[in-house]
């Protein structure tokens, strides 16, 4: 009665202890650990292993062997019908071996390679709904003796609990997986319809040139060139910050005039700012000529910002001004981008940084301030904005000052 009763407890205790698997479905190899842990614990057993089944290479592999040594026997592969694992997958059924010695079967690579002495195994196939997904062992039962009838019901428990948790940990990396490569999809769609339209520009731009060329006409081969020079600085602007936002990039610090970059900026935005009717103005502070900074990145903040202001003007002219300002004593310096274009509504302030967020149609692709955001963090500085639609938008970008 006694025995009965302790039988029946240690399969309640082993279906709830496993049962908490199926909620910790997101990390595989947590799982993984997990039913191992458990089971040796529950089959009272010196250690336990879990051989993962590859149906692409049609092998099964070690995901995790426990015990002392079970970090050595990580990486072996064996073909099903290989060894007492294969065989167990091979024949579909629990294999209980009492003394590994006398099994022609067992595969002696795992305990020359680990320095574990196997003397027992009981071994099972982990399965769902006919697919094999793995199997489970555990190895020689800690009195000495080999395993018995009670521990085949619970690694049979063990593994009905185990091969669903596995299956559900599986779906979830794959359904991962797939999400990704839709993002990615979608990403490429996004930025691919985008490059047509200024391969287009391009394109369009080359025949107003010919025409120009055939002709003689000057003025039609100026217009031709500006259109192939816009839509190029477009396709250039798009790859940096496409490469900006890619990884995780270290600022690179160096010596340098601040306000230098600043009129370098404004001199490549000159055919821009006419084409909007714009007025670029400054107002530098000479603090900065020297300051250390990461040059790359903050003229990529300024070519955003700058192109982003003189797009809000939409062609119906107004002024964008930059001003640099050092605070020494508080040991940080400024640069502001203020514009009197069309102004952004405040429901829609929260979205201007996030990737892909634009409001232009074919002629943006929201990239430019999700890269300036990043790249003004990686700087440990602060993007702040401030707009009145109708009036115009000043970003306030805050900076350290080595
Ligand atoms: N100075 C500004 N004035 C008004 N709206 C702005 C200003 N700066 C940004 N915005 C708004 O924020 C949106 C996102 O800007 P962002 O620079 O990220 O993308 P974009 O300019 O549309 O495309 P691109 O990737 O080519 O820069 C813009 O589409 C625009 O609606
Ligand atoms: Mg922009």
């Amino acid at each position: 009665m006694t025995k009965r009763k302790t039988v029946l407890e240690r399969e309640i205790e082993a279906l709830s202890r496993v049962n908490k698997f199926i909620g910790s479905i997101s990390n595989l190899h947590r799982l993984l650990d997990l039913i191992m842990k458990e089971s040796k614990r529950i089959m009272k057993a010196e250690a336990s292993s879990l051989m993962l089944y590859d149906p692409k290479s049609k092998k099964l592999f070690f995901e995790v062997a426990l015990g002392k040594k079970g970090k050595k026997v990580k990486k072996i592969r064996l073909k099903v019908g290989q060894g007492i694992a294969g065989t167990a997958a091979k024949m579909d059924k629990v294999l209980n071996i009492p003394d590994v010695t006398k099994d022609p079967h067992f595969y002696k690579e795992a305990d020359s390679r680990s320095g574990f002495k196997t003397k027992s195994i009981l071994t099972v196939p982990l399965k769902r709904k006919g697919k094999l997904l793995g199997v489970l062992e555990v190895l020689n039962k800690k009195n000495g003796r080999p395993f018995d009838k009670q521990d085949v019901r619970l690694i049979q428990i063990i593994a009905g609990q185990a091969a669903v948790a596995i299956e559900n940990a599986q779906l979830y990396l794959a359904n991962l997986r797939a999400e990704r490569l839709a993002a990615v999809g979608q990403t490429i769609t996004s930025l691919s319809h985008y490059i047509k339209n200024l391969l287009t520009g391009i394109e369009m731009g080359k025949e107003t040139v010919h025409l120009g060329l055939e002709d003689r006409e000057q003025e039609t081969f100026a217009t031709g060139w500006r259109m192939v020079d816009k839509n190029m600085e477009k396709v250039s602007n798009l790859v940096l910050n496409m490469l900006n936002y890619s990884k995780p990039r270290k600022p690179l610090y160096q010596l340098a005039n601040l306000n230098e970059i600043v009129k370098q900026v404004v001199a490549s935005q000159e055919e821009h700012a006419k084409r909007e009717n714009a007025r670029l103005l400054t107002n530098l502070d000479h603090h900065l000529d020297r300051v250390l900074i990461d040059t790359s990145g903050i003229e990529r903040v300024l070519l955003n910002l700058v192109g982003n202001s003189l797009d809000a003007l939409k062609g119906r002219g107004g002024k964008v001004e930059i001003t640099t300002h050092l605070e020494k004593k508080k040991k940080l310096f400024r640069i502001i981008v203020s514009d009197t274009g069309c102004g952004i509504p405040k429901e829609q302030i929260k979205e201007i940084f996030n990737f892909f967020y634009s409001t232009k149609g074919s002629k943006g692709t929201g990239i430019g301030l999700a890269v300036t955001e990043k790249i003004v963090k990686e700087q440990k500085g602060k993007i702040k904005v401030t707009s009145e639609v109708g009036k115009g938008t000043t970003f306030t970008i805050t900076l350290p000052w080595h």
